[in-house]
């Protein structure tokens, strides 16, 4: 993420119309609870292809059976449903491999000997019947995922990391037929930005499965920090993983002095990776590498200056969160300091071979992300080595230099046997259909690509940047620009007029320049993460914003338990602000969901639901200097104590 100057108001305003829509096309299972408000049994996300609620429940007794075939690749299957069976509920869970007796076993797991052709790789049937469960699939990976839907089915309390007393623990009876909608369902987590320990990918990781998503994007450099150790080049970690520990609002901390400690930050060894992949892997999510060239490479030039064009980059250090870059003037932006890797020098091939030769032996996963996005072109242009390659080349503008550049990164990256991947600005450097492309600036680039035979996963602003605020800038930390909850919803990672085949899947992005520790990555990950889990993993027709909200509630407690943070943010209500005919301010408040009130207050009190319930456009006293909202449900407040200064409204009103 950086800088997309993108809507703001425009998602917010799309909200209320598409709810509307969506609520009346409901097929789903638990629609009629979700709509009466009464929590559904089934509460399943992503909402699976088809669910058949049976009559009856199964009953967790004390001692549960496991029945598996015994591959090692199953062995985080079971050890998932030993631990969540067994922690909260105090059974106990015993795992037998598959032998004729198995036939009593309480949950059946079971690799399909001529493969159901519907299910594909990561599909599963899950049959509860009031004495046993059965999960089948023709892969361990749908086994995986049928376990997660079933965990779903049971009570929130078997979320919980401790014993639990007294909980009635039983499922409905159902039969779920499901399968993914595209192979590629990803987050990206920025680890460079803020440097987040293995443990903290680990718990990311953990909480990224339960949603069923199979790809973990780690974008392991940038301007910020470089996170991965590399034989050869020791700098790179020594120097690069290192920067000043701020506080604030990053992107505007003052400059670091020379004597500030440069202790912040951190890094994987080779091993630390070799122990996340595995981790990964284990859970069924491959681990994507980002390394990000030629722009963003601070870290990389801070420790090899020889990697820029630009004299004096020996001075260079890695950016503290200090304004680097001027985006007035929109993308490619203007660099303050160069934060590119020259194109014109053949140290940089040989030292991006070196650190593909390393990054693809670490990383098993087929595709190895090599950024390409926002670029600055303003020190190239000054450079006389980049002037005696354009001529060289026959190169005749920016753009043209940075594909040359691309062009050979990415024969270095397929020189290992991997498949290059890039951000969507890679598309102007005419690319050949071999590159895949990850599209971020909206859809279109990715649509384009996708019409020129690139492999693409959709990765848009518009819907799944998970940076941006997700309520208003009065309470979240401040990013230029929001999306909301209903907004991500709307995700569909096939656009029309493409052939499906070239859209390998869409992904998240959390970028974490404001984003300083594991809680708050939780909390701007989830509950978008769960609409665009849903958007990648559920039929197009399945999906359903009344019906899905009603999940999430739902989900809401089971985060709780499990210690997991999310956003309540979608329960905060939505400012508009307009003039009357006579230039008085007048203030209209919505919400992003159905069925909530909002209670106000203009005296600096602490509204709550005996105050006045909004109903119609306001217009504050005369000298009223701040506006006080709360959302309830009923007689339960749900949204957060949010203090407006009108002062602040009558500058939106002013735009
Ligand atoms: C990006 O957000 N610059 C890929």
């Amino acid at each position: 993420m950086k800088r997309f100057f993108l809507f703001f108001s425009c998602c917010l305003m799309s909200t209320v119309a598409f709810s509307q829509t969506i609520a009346a096309e409901s097929g789903n299972t638990s629609e009629v609870a979700a709509s009466t408000n009464i929590p559904s049994e089934i509460a399943i996300i992503p909402e699976p292809v088809s669910v058949v609620k049976n009559d009856g429940h199964f009953v967790l007794p004390a001692n549960v059976t496991i029945q598996s075939p015994g591959n090692p690749e199953l062995k985080q299957v079971t050890a998932f449903l030993q631990e969540r069976l067994s922690i909260p509920t105090g059974s106990y869970v015993s795992v037998i491999s598959a032998d004729p007796s198995a036939g009593n076993a309480t949950i059946r797991l079971v690799l399909n000997d001529k493969a159901n052709a519907a299910l594909g790789n990561e599909g599963y049937q899950l049959s509860v019947n009031s004495g046993h469960i059965v999960i089948k699939a023709n892969k361990a990976a749908g086994l995986f995922y049928g376990a997660q839907s079933l965990i779903q089915l049971f009570p929130k309390e078997i979320e919980s990391k401790e014993l639990v007393e007294d909980i009635n623990w039983k499922s409905p009876c159902v039969d779920i037929t499901d399968y993914p909608r595209v192979g590629w369902r990803g987050l990206m987590f920025d680890v460079a930005r803020h440097f987040f320990t293995k443990e903290e990918v680990k718990q990311y990781i953990n909480a990224m499965v339960r949603y069923k998503y199979n790809v973990l994007h780690l974008h392991l450099t940038d301007d910020e920090g470089w996170r991965i150790e590399i034989k050869g080049f020791p700098k790179l970690t020594e120097v690069g993983a290192w920067s000043v520990k701020k506080t604030g609002e990053f992107g505007n901390f003052s400059p670091p002095g020379p004597d500030e400690p440069r202790t912040y930050g951190g890094y994987y060894t080779q091993e630390d990776i070799r122990e996340l992949v595995k981790y990964a892997q284990e859970r069924f999510v491959n681990i994507l590498p980002e390394i990000d060239v030629p722009g963003h490479s601070l870290a990389a030039i801070a420790s090899y200056p020889e990697l820029s064009c630009t004299p004096g980059a020996e001075n260079y250090r890695v950016r503290s969160g200090e304004r680097i870059m001027d985006w007035s003037r929109g993308a490619p932006p203007t660099a303050l300091v160069d934060n590119t890797l020259c194109p014109a020098n053949e140290k940089v091939y040989s030292f991006l071979d070196s650190v593909i030769t390393q990054v693809a032996a670490l990383f098993p996963f087929e595709y190895l992300h090599m950024g390409g996005d926002e670029a600055p072109f303003n020190f190239w242009e000054k450079s006389d080595a980049i002037k005696a390659l354009m001529q060289k080349e026959g190169l005749k503008n920016m753009h043209q230099v940075q594909g040359y550049f691309e062009k050979r990164v990415q024969s270095i990256v397929e020189s290992k046997g991997k498949k290059f991947m890039g951000w969507d600005e890679i598309l102007d450097g005419n690319m050949s259909p071999s590159a895949a492309v990850m599209s971020w600036r909206g859809m279109k680039y990715g649509t384009e690509a996708a019409l020129k035979k690139h492999e693409v996963v959709m990765s848009p602003t518009t819907y799944a940047y998970l940076d941006y605020m997700q309520a208003d800038a009065i309470t979240e930390p401040r990013v230029y620009a929001s999306l909301r909850l209903s907004k991500s919803y709307e995700f569909d990672p096939i656009p029309s007029g493409v052939d499906p085949k070239y859209i390998k899947g869409g992904q998240a992005n959390l970028w974490t320049e404001q984003v300083y520790n594991i809680r708050q990555a939780e909390y701007m990950t989830w509950p978008r993460g769960m609409a665009i889990a849903e958007s990648v993993w559920s039929p197009r027709e399945k999906k359903n914003w009344v019906n899905f909200f009603g999940r999430v509630e739902q989900h809401f407690e089971r985060l709780d338990i499990a210690e997991t943070k999310y956003a309540p943010s979608v329960y905060d209500p939505i400012f508009k602000v307009s003039r009357s005919a006579d230039r008085q301010l007048l203030i209209e408040l919505s919400t992003e969901v159905e069925g909530l009130d909002i209670y106000y207050s203009f005296d600096n009190s602490f509204p709550d639901r005996f105050y006045p319930k909004y109903t119609e456009k306001l217009n504050p006293p005369k000298d009223a200097g701040m506006l006080r909202v709360i959302t309830y449900k009923g007689k339960k407040p749900v949204g957060r104590m949010l203090s407006m200064p009108i002062e602040e409204l009558n500058k939106r009103a002013r735009k």
